[in-house]
């Protein structure tokens, strides 16, 4: 090629390799801002209180340590009201022992959950669930455990949080066998706890990592995501006593621990990280197509197998 042609060509191809990096370092601006904008857009949705759990028509929740049964209800009037009859709430009292501690509130919700085709179980302990044949006989996707509490009027500090670790561990360990089979999108546990002390000092991420789980994410539990559910202490609700409207709660800034198999956890990891590697294969690919396109446009002559050309993309691409 005569050398003034051999110049031209050079040039022209340093001019698009510009603008190819213009055009990559832009894309890579616009991804940012419209990361930092989705964020926005969620702290708008859920300005204080973090994200709302999701629940799919294909769930299946069962419901550990109900107190007066107004989560249960919240769940199957705003969450699930499509499919009320894939819950199945449970409590750890008898039924006379519920509606003494808790009075017509819970009497009201139970018969509401009826109605909607909750299966309402009474005397059941989330520590030993697959004594059940109710229970065992189906598998859950949501396991939930609100506020689990020993309750055992114990004072000695250390004393009260091994009990209420024991309480946990027993509850991983029995709820495990019961969660749906892999390849099942959710099949998770929630525990809600208050974050202050001495509930911090149970230390659940600890306790899941110790026996083969894994915390896959936690959000802040604000009670007005779950309308007309009310908080009630394990011994029970005491007029001019115990604290009304979730005060209780609030003050104590309690959160939502989503607990699953670590294996679970693993393959979950091991497929987001194939989707990004094929992610940014697709734009590679993209953006070399856009080059030769561009590259043809220019000059349709030129053999769209260029020797150095290629050369160029594996140098560059690596971001
Ligand atoms: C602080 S109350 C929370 C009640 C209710 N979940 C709520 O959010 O209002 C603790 C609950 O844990 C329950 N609990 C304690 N040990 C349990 C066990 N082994 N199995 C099931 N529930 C248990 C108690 O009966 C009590 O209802």
């Amino acid at each position: 090629m005569p050398p003034k042609k051999k110049k031209l060509k050079t040039s022209l191809k340093n001019v698009l390799n510009l603008a190819e990096a213009h055009k990559r370092e832009k894309y890579k601006q616009q991804s940012h801002q419209a990361r930092i904008a989705q964020t926005k857009q969620k702290q708008k949705t859920h300005p204080k209180h973090g994200r709302k759990p999701k629940f799919t028509s294909t769930d299946r929740v069962l419901l550990i340590g109900e107190g007066n049964f107004s989560f249960a209800k919240s769940i199957a009037e705003h969450y699930m009201a499509s499919n009320p009859g894939n819950i199945i709430a449970t409590c750890y009292d008898s039924e006379q022992m519920l509606y003494e501690k808790y009075a017509d509130e819970a009497k009201s919700n139970v018969a509401t959950l009826k109605e909607l085709g909750v299966t309402v179980l009474f005397e059941i302990d989330g520590t030993k669930l697959r004594k059940y044949k109710d229970l065992r006989k189906n598998r859950y996707t949501k396991i939930i455990f609100n506020f689990p509490h020993a309750g055992a009027g114990i004072k000695d500090q250390d004393h009260n949080i091994r009990a209420n670790q024991k309480l946990l561990n027993e509850f991983f360990a029995s709820a495990v066998p019961l969660l749906s089979k892999e390849g099942e999108t959710s099949r998770e546990m929630h525990v809600t706890i208050k974050t202050c002390k001495p509930y911090d000092l149970w230390d659940i991420r600890t306790l899941a990592k110790t026996t083969g789980k894994a915390i896959k994410t936690t959000f802040p539990f604000h009670p007005d995501i779950y309308p007309g559910y009310e908080h009630r202490r394990t011994l029970g609700f005491k007029e001019g006593v115990s604290k009304g409207e979730n005060a209780e709660i609030i003050k104590a800034d309690p959160k939502t621990f989503v607990v699953v198999r670590k294996s679970a956890m693993e393959a979950e990891k091991e497929r987001s990280k194939q989707g990004a590697i094929k992610r940014k294969k697709d734009l590679q690919r993209q953006a070399l197509l856009g080059k030769k396109k561009r590259k043809h446009l220019f000059n349709p002559k030129a053999e769209s197998s260029d020797d150095d050309d290629d050369n160029d993309d594996d140098d560059d691409d690596e971001e």
